[in-house]
């Protein structure tokens, strides 16, 4: 959430690279932006509300600098307007922060008795300051940086320019992440790799409570008062990576990416066939019960991931938000193992409910998209979805990744108790091979789905019904639909709505039903059938081949395969369904409002 730039080089074209740097930071928040850089030993800031463009219209490009930091906001404390935007600047500080100050208020109390006033509502101009009040006290900034780190409670990663100090760059990091990229004679800090990954492939992860001091031709990193030594890793990955490559938005380029991310994420599990998932999967034998914490769209994968563990696999599985298991009362039992969902690998609550399962003496596993990652780093076991970089707001490879990770999951504990048989097996490895082309069969189907999204354009409220495994997808559809076309929908178990629900159901109220769960298919249908007689206009979604055509408006078919894979199969439609929408809306697609892509903030 929020993204930081900075950089410290030879080459005079600072703002272009802070400009360039934010650019690419934009998904994680879009409210203001602005920068901070040295100008004949001064620092001048500048700042604006709203995109990057809006902050790119003001910015002189002749003027020349080699140290600067920037920021982009999204906002939390105080309204998303300029005055807000950072940098803030107090007398010798100047800084960007992401992350919240927990204690602000207090010390915003204080620091005003002691004669400071603030121009921002933000937690962040406290922590300038701050600064400024401990380095009148003592000269030193990185005794006062480590001071900082004493005193603020919370998280923070902080990018800081010093007036006294025109050759460096101050950065310090807290439960918020921060990397320095290392160049030739120029050095970087950001808050994600995107924003330096056309700039250098060598970087290094600062820990919890690092500061470093950072020249362009040297990196100094402290922490508890002592310097340190450091890993320089490498991405693993170009900058190409992270370009539409022809696509009207990323959302859309990632939503055809999908077979490819499929093949990459399972290949290597499945090799050799189920002897080289036994091989690569850890041990699931000495667990009695999973539980999956995530959020959002990587809750949505777990519910999937539930039906998947319990049905093929056997084993009772609970899926909780992230966010509600840190405040609820703790039910981990001994031999429960705690699956972690994320494609960021930073989602505050995440981290923090994993931390809760550490402690408790929990073993952990993450699914994390981020390779080295904060939640990735932390997780006792880490299985790395293959999705690469994901650049739309709104997740759609990832979540598909995850799912595919998760049945293999699945695959694996039912292959180890012997539920599968050997003709099932062979099916199995057949039907994994073939899912490619049939993702790719469904993501052809783009004229329906424009069909589908101009029915439902014209009202405020779509619903989306489904049992078992089809109720996990109709929340994740709903969800999509919510983010990117800021159409109101809401994801409903099919036998729950003549509990209350069904009262909203108009004439030509558009309900999206699935039915892909043979199971439960003909209770779903049902179900279906009471909304259509209450004149729902109903987009029938389904593998089933039931000869009835009296009860939908629009059907949509997905090919027959394993019933593990097929939520890979009917997600399809529904993101399309979602961007197709979005896109007649005019919405803006890969950066929908008030969101970021990675929520660092609890
Ligand atoms: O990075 P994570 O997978 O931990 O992110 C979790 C959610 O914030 C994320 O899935 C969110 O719901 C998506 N924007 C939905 O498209």
């Amino acid at each position: 959430m929020c993204g930081i730039v900075g950089y410290v080089g030879k080459d005079n074209d600072g703002l272009k690279k802070l400009i360039d740097g934010l650019e690419k930071l934009e998904y994680r928040g879009y409210d203001s932006s602005g920068v901070a850089y040295f100008q004949n030993e001064n620092i001048k800031i500048i700042k604006e509300k709203g995109k990057i463009s809006n902050l790119y219209n003001e910015i002189n490009f002749a003027e020349k600098t080699n140290l600067g930091i920037g920021h982009t906001r999204w906002a939390t404390h105080g309204k998303a307007d300029k005055e807000n935007a950072h940098p803030h600047m107090i007398g010798k500080f100047a800084i960007v922060h992401n992350g919240i100050v927990e204690n602000y208020t207090t010390l915003k109390k204080e620091l005003m008795k002691k004669g400071y006033s603030f121009k921002s509502e933000t937690d962040s101009e406290v922590i300038c300051a701050l600064l400024d009040y401990l380095y009148k006290k003592d000269n030193n900034i990185l005794n006062c940086i480590e001071k900082l780190n004493e005193i603020l409670k919370g998280s923070y990663a902080l990018g800081i320019l010093c007036s006294d100090e025109p050759n460096y760059l101050f950065a310090v990091k807290k439960n918020s992440p921060l990397i320095i990229g290392i160049g030739d004679d120029s050095n970087f800090i950001a808050s994600d790799v995107p924003a330096i990954l056309d700039k250098t492939k060598k970087y290094v992860v600062l820990e919890d409570g690092d500061y470093a001091k950072i020249k362009m031709d040297k990196l100094e990193i402290y922490n508890n008062g002592k310097i340190k030594k450091y890993d320089v890793k490498d991405f693993g990955f170009d900058s190409k990576m992270i370009d539409k490559q022809g696509y009207e938005h990323f959302m859309l380029k990632e939503i055809y990416e999908q077979p490819e991310v499929f093949r990459k994420t399972t290949n290597p599990y499945l090799e050799t066939g189920f002897d080289s998932l036994f091989n690569k999967m850890p041990d699931f034998s000495k667990y009695r019960k999973i539980r999956i914490i995530a959020c959002g769209s990587a809750m949505h994968a777990g519910l999937v991931g539930k039906q998947m563990l319990e049905r093929f696999a056997n084993v009772k599985t609970e899926v909780e938000t992230a966010s509600e298991f840190r405040y609820n009362k703790l039910f981990l039992e001994p031999d429960e193992l705690v699956i972690v969902v994320s494609q960021s690998g930073e989602t505050a609550d995440t981290l923090e409910a994993l931390k809760i399962a550490k402690k408790n003496g929990n073993d952990t596993l993450g699914i994390i998209n981020e390779k080295g990652s904060t939640i990735a780093r932390e997780a006792k076991i880490v299985l790395y979805t293959e999705a690469g970089k994901e650049v739309a707001v709104a997740t759609t490879k990832a979540y598909s990744a995850q799912v595919a990770m998760l049945s293999l999951i699945a695959l694996n504990i039912a292959n180890f108790n012997n539920f599968i048989s050997k003709k099932e097996k062979v099916e199995i490895l057949e039907d994994a091979k073939k899912l490619p082309n049939y993702m790719e069969g469904l993501l052809q189907k783009n004229e329906v789905y424009k069909e589908v999204a101009n029915v439902i354009k014209d009202y405020n409220d779509v619903f989306f019904i489904g049992r078992g495994i089809d109720y996990a997808l109709a929340m994740e559809g709903s969800l999509k639909l919510k983010e990117i076309s800021y159409t109101h929908s809401e994801a409903y178990p099919a036998g729950e709505l003549k509990h209350g629900t069904i009262s909203l159901i108009e004439d030509k109220t558009p309900v999206i039903a699935i039915t892909t769960d043979k199971n439960v298919a003909s209770k779903t249908i049902s179900n279906i059938k009471e909304v259509k007689s209450r004149g729902a206009e109903v987009i029938y979604i389904t593998n089933s081949d039931y000869e009835d055509d009296t009860f939908y408006d629009k059907k949509i078919i997905i090919p027959k395969i394993n019933d593990i894979f097929t939520p890979l199969l009917t997600v399809i439609p529904l993101q399309m369904i979602a961007y197709e929408l979005a896109k007649i809306k005019g919405c803006n697609i890969d950066k929908p409002k008030n969101l970021a892509k990675s929520v660092t903030v609890e």
